[in-house]
């Protein structure tokens, strides 16, 4: 059976100081890991005569990726994070403050809740289903390098979660999440690279 190895960009320096959406660089921990997901994903595929690293179009996954070696990459704008709207470049700490509602708002309901000018849970899960389609009409395996949003929503697509949960999946960074899907279902396995 073949790989899907689900995988969030390595910590860009947004994640250090805490603000959300954006288009930044990795931090130095966050280079490190693009390092690591590099060794790891050279020695995993090396026995496979095709695969495919899927990255979103922000730079922060792009960087991630670029350690892998011998494979196509492709970048696709549904990969990329949920768009945060007029909330983008903000901490959660300021949109709480600034914005006391919509820090409300999200929090009653999280899968539903859109930024203004932005996106919701749920608009994220739509734009996937081309994602979806393609993974699953691949017959190689797939590296998937994007951001947590997106990765809770692909995830919760495969390990068969519900709806609600999804915007409360753990899917911390610099770990891997290798899926399987066999004759028997589907099995997981994680690989925490780095702290
Ligand atoms: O903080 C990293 C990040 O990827 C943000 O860019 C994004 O808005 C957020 O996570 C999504 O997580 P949550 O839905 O829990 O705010």
């Amino acid at each position: 059976p073949r790989p899907i190895l689900l995988t969030r960009h390595g910590e860009s320096q947004d994640n250090v100081r805490g603000r959300i959406g954006g288009d930044p660089a990795l931090s130095e921990a966050g280079e490190r890991y693009a390092k690591k997901l590099g060794e790891f994903v050279n020695r995993r595929l090396k026995s496979e005569r095709t695969a495919s690293i899927w990255t979103s179009t922000l730079q922060r996954t792009i960087l991630t990726a670029r350690q892998i070696a011998g494979f196509p990459k492709v970048q696709w704008r549904a990969l990329d994070e949920i768009n945060a709207g007029v909330c983008e470049g903000m901490t959660y700490e300021e949109i709480k403050i600034n914005m006391p509602e919509e820090y409300k708002a999200r929090k009653l309901d999280k899968l539903r809740y859109r930024y203004p000018r932005g996106e919701s849970y749920l608009d994220v899960i739509q734009r996937l289903e081309p994602v979806i389609i393609e993974l699953e009409r691949q017959r190689a395996p797939v590296v998937v390098i994007s951001h947590q949003a997106v990765l809770r929503a692909l995830y919760a697509y495969f390990a068969d979660k519900p709806l609600q949960e999804i915007p409360h999946l753990e899917v911390p960074l610099h770990t891997i999440i290798e899926i399987q899907m066999g004759v028997t279902g589907v099995q997981e396995k994680r690989y925490k690279l780095m702290d």
